[in-house]
C-alpha cells in the first residue's frame, strides 16, 4: 500500500515537474542574455531573473528577504547593472533612466536598492527614492488612478506591471511601509479595470495598451504574462512583508486576478506548441510569453498550493527546451520592438528562461518539502 502510493507519488511527481534545464544550457542562456540586453526594461528583468536564479535567498521568493539575510556580493552582475544605470543617469533627474517609459525604468529599482546594501553607497538609496517619488507624484495618471507607463501623457500598457508594481512593494516591504505595499496592489488592479476585457471569447485576457494618444488593444500574449508575473511578484512581495498578516485580503484577490490571466491563457495551449503570439487570433508560435507565464504559474502554485495548471506549465517548459538553440538562444519569439512579428531572438525572452528555471526549480523543491503553501503558511 505505502509502495504504491510512494510509486504514484514519484512517478506522479516526476509527471508534472518537467525536466529543467541543465547548467550548460543555463550558461548559455545567461551569456547570450547578458549580451544583448540594452533598454531599461531589459536591464530590469535582466536583474530580476539574475537574482531569482543565482542570489535566490536575496530575492522576494527566498526564506526572509525582508531585511536581505546578506548583501549581494559586488561581483554579481545585478550590482554591476545598477552600478551601470548610476553612471549614466542624468543628473537633477528623477527616474532611473530617462526613456519615454514612466514604468520601465523603475524595473532596475530592486537592483539600485540592494546595491545600495553592497556598496555602502547613499547615491543608490537616494536614486531609488527618487525613482519612487517619480512615479508616485509625477507621471501622469489615467482617470481611475493609474499610474501611466508613458511619461508624455496618460497611457495605460500592461508591460507596466511587471515594471512598476513590483519595485514599489519591494519599497514598501524594505522600508515596513504598508501604504506602499497597498499602492502596488492597487495600481495591478487599476490597471485589470481598464485593460481586461470582458468581452466574447477572449474574457479576462488583458489587452496590450490602453487610453492616449493612440491604443493597440490586442491580447498581445507577452503583455498577459508581464501582468501575470507582476502580479505574482508582489503578492509574494507582500507574503514576505512584515505587514503580511494585514494584507490578506488584498493578497487573495490579487490570486484571483493572477488566476483569471493564467486560465484564460493556458486554455489556448496545443501539444507540441508554444502559445499563440496573440491567442484569439492564433498567429504563430510565440515561445518568450509562454515561458513567462509558466514561470508565473510555478510561483503562484507555491504561494496558493494551486496545482491546476502545473502539468501546462511543465509541458510548456519541456518543449521550450527544445526550442533553446546550440548559440543558449530561445527561439520562435515575437520581435519585442514589433508585437506582431515573430523576431530572432528576444533580450527579454532570454530573462524569461531563467526566470522559469528558477521558478521550476523553488516549485520542485517546494513539493519535496512538504511544507505548506506560502500564503497558508502565515501565521495569521
Ligand atoms: C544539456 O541539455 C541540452 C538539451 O537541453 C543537451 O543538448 C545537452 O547535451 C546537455 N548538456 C549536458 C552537458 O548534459
Ligand atoms: C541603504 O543602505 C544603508 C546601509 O548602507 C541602510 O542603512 C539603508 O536603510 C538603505 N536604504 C534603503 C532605502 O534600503
Ligand atoms: C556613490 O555612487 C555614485 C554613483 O555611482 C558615485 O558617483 C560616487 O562616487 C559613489 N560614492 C562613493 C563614496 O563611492
Ligand atoms: C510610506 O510611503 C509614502 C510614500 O512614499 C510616504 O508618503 C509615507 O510617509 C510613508 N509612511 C511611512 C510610515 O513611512
Ligand atoms: C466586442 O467584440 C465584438 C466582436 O469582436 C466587437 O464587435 C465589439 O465592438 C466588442 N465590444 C467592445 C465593447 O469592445
Ligand atoms: C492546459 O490547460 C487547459 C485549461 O486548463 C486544459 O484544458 C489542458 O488540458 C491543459 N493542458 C495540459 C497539457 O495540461
Ligand atoms: C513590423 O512588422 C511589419 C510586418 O512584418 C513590418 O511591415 C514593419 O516594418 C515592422 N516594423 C518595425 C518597426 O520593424
Amino acid at each position: 500500500m505505502l509502495t504504491h502510493s510512494l510509486i504514484t507519488l514519484f512517478f506522479g511527481a516526476l509527471a508534472v515537474s518537467a525536466t529543467g534545464l541543465n547548467d550548460t544550457t543555463v550558461g548559455k542562456v545567461r551569456g547570450r542574455m547578458l549580451a544583448i540586453i540594452a533598454h531599461s526594461w531589459e536591464y530590469g528583468t535582466a536583474t530580476e531573473a539574475l537574482l531569482e536564479l543565482e542570489e535566490a535567498d536575496v530575492s522576494v521568493y527566498g526564506e526572509k528577504p525582508f531585511p536581505p539575510c546578506r548583501t549581494v556580493s559586488a561581483d554579481s552582475p545585478v550590482i554591476s547593472l545598477a552600478e551601470y544605470v548610476l553612471s549614466i543617469k542624468e543628473p537633477g533627474t528623477l527616474p532611473l533612466m530617462t526613456d519615454g517609459a514612466a514604468g520601465d525604468p523603475a524595473s532596475m529599482g530592486v537592483a539600485v536598492l540592494l546595491a545600495n546594501q553592497t556598496l555602502h553607497n547613499a547615491t543608490y538609496a537616494e536614486a531609488a527614492g527618487q525613482q519612487l517619488d517619480f512615479l508616485l507624484n509625477y507621471v501622469p495618471r489615467a482617470p481611475n488612478g493609474a499610474i501611466s507607463h508613458r511619461v508624455s501623457e496618460a497611457q495605460l500598457w500592461n508591460d507596466f506591471v511587471y515594471m512598476g508594481p513590483p519595485f514599489i512593494a519591494y519599497y514598501g516591504a524594505l522600508t515596513y511601509n504598508i501604504t506602499l505595499l497597498l499602492e502596488a496592489k492597487k495600481q495591478v488592479g487599476l490597471y485589470r479595470e481598464v485593460l481586461r476585457d470582458t468581452n466574447s471569447t477572449v474574457t479576462t485576457l488583458w489587452q496590450h495598451i490602453r487610453l492616449g494618444s493612440w491604443e493597440e488593444p490586442s491580447h498581445w500574449g507577452t503583455g498577459n504574462a508581464w501582468a501575470a508575473a507582476g502580479a505574482a511578484r508582489v503578492l509574494q512581495t507582500m507574503a514576505k512583508s512584515h505587514h503580511a498578516r494585514r494584507l490578506q485580503g488584498d493578497m487573495w484577490e490579487l490570486v484571483g486576478w493572477i488566476n483569471e490571466i493564467l486560465s484564460a491563457s493556458w486554455v489556448w495551449q496545443e501539444p507540441g506548441k508554444c502559445l499563440p503570439d496573440h491567442p484569439d487570433l492564433q498567429d504563430f508560435e510565440e515561445c518568450a510569453w509562454t515561458t513567462l507565464l509558466a514561470a508565473a504559474t510555478y510561483r503562484m502554485a507555491v504561494l496558493t498550493g494551486d496545482e491546476t495548471y502545473i502539468s501546462n506549465a511543465s509541458t510548456a517548459f519541456d518543449y521550450i527546451e527544445t526550442q533553446i538553440n546550440e548559440a543558449g538562444t530561445l527561439t520562435k519569439v515575437v520581435d519585442p520592438f514589433n508585437w506582431s512579428t515573430p523576431g530572432t531572438e528576444s533580450p527579454e525572452g532570454q530573462a524569461f528562461v531563467l526566470l522559469l528555471q528558477a521558478a521550476w526549480r523553488d516549485y520542485v523543491a517546494w513539493k519535496q518539502s512538504g511544507r505548506r503553501p506560502t500564503l497558508l503558511d502565515i501565521q495569521w
